[in-house]
C-alpha cells in the first residue's frame, strides 16, 4: 500500500514499505497549514523537487533535526550541505538511487529554480518511486511536457500527485493530459489555493478529470490516501 498524507500546498508524506518520505516541506510558512504538528512527521526521507522556497522551507530545520535523508539535486543538496544538513544525497535527471522502499528515479519538470538566496539551484525536477507495492509519480511544479510519455512506457503508475493550481505551474486542462500522457488513473492534485493566484474551483477541477475517465483526489490538509 502506498499511503499519502496531504501537508498543503505541494507537501506531502508518502509511507511506502515502513519508510516515510516527506516531499516538498513547507508547512510553517503556510497559514492553511497551521494545524500540521511539523515534529510529528519524523520522516526517513526527505525528497526536494527544486529550490524554490516554497518547496524546502523546512527542509533544514527537519532535515537537522530528524538526520532524515535528503534527496535533491546536486545544486541543492551542495547548498544544504552549507546550512549544516550532513544527510543530503545529490542526483540529477535520468538517475535512480536505491531507497530501502523502492528506487527513486529523477525526471524532467519545465520550471525554474532559484535558491532563496538567489543562488543556482539547478533545474526542476520530479520524481517517481518504484516499490514492491506500487508506483507514483510526482511532478513537481511543472508545465505540461511530452516526456510525460516516458514516465508511462517504464512505470506502470498507482496514481500520479500533480500541480493543478495554474499561472506558476500548469492548471487542470493540461494536468488532466499530463495524467494521459503518464497513464494515471488517479490523480491527487497540490500546488493550488495557497495563494490568490493559484485558487481554483474544486468542483470544476474535479469535473475535468471525471470528464476523462480519471479520479482527481483534492485530500484536506491533514487528510490521508491510499492506493
Ligand atoms: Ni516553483
Ligand atoms: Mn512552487
Amino acid at each position: 500500500m502506498l499511503k499519502f498524507t496531504y501537508f498543503g500546498h505541494s507537501c506531502f508524506l508518502l509511507e511506502a514499505r515502513g519508510s516515510r518520505l516527506l516531499f516538498d516541506p513547507f508547512i510553517s510558512p503556510n497559514p492553511l497549514a497551521e494545524s500540521v504538528q511539523i515534529d510529528e512527521i519524523r520522516p526517513d526521507v526527505i525528497v526536494i523537487s527544486h529550490a524554490h522556497i516554497d518547496h524546502l522551507a523546512d527542509a533544514v530545520s527537519i532535515a537537522t533535526k530528524t538526520k532524515a535523508l535528503v534527496i535533491a539535486n546536486w545544486e541543492i543538496a551542495d547548498w544544504l550541505g552549507r546550512q549544516g544538513v550532513t544527510t543530503a544525497h545529490p542526483m540529477n535527471h535520468g538517475g535512480s538511487y536505491a531507497l530501502p522502499c523502492g528506487r527513486i528515479k529523477m525526471v524532467n519538470a519545465i520550471h525554474s529554480s532559484s535558491l532563496p538566496d538567489g543562488s543556482y539551484g539547478g533545474n526542476p525536477a520530479g520524481f517517481v518511486l518504484e516499490t514492491g507495492d506500487g508506483s507514483f509519480y510526482y511532478a513537481g511544479d511543472t508545465a505540461l511536457t511530452f516526456d510525460m510519455k516516458l514516465i508511462a512506457e517504464e512505470f506502470s503508475l498507482k496514481f500520479a500527485v500533480l500541480p493543478i493550481g495554474d499561472n506558476f505551474t500548469m492548471g487542470v486542462a493540461d494536468a488532466v493530459k499530463a495524467a494521459k500522457f503518464c497513464g494515471a488513473q488517479h490523480v491527487i492534485g497540490v500546488h493550488y489555493d495557497t495563494f490568490p493566484p493559484i485558487q481554483i474551483d474544486h468542483g470544476a477541477a474535479i469535473a475535468s478529470f471525471e470528464a476523462a475517465g480519471i479520479t482527481l483526489h483534492l485530500p484536506k490538509i491533514g487528510e490521508s490516501v491510499s492506493f
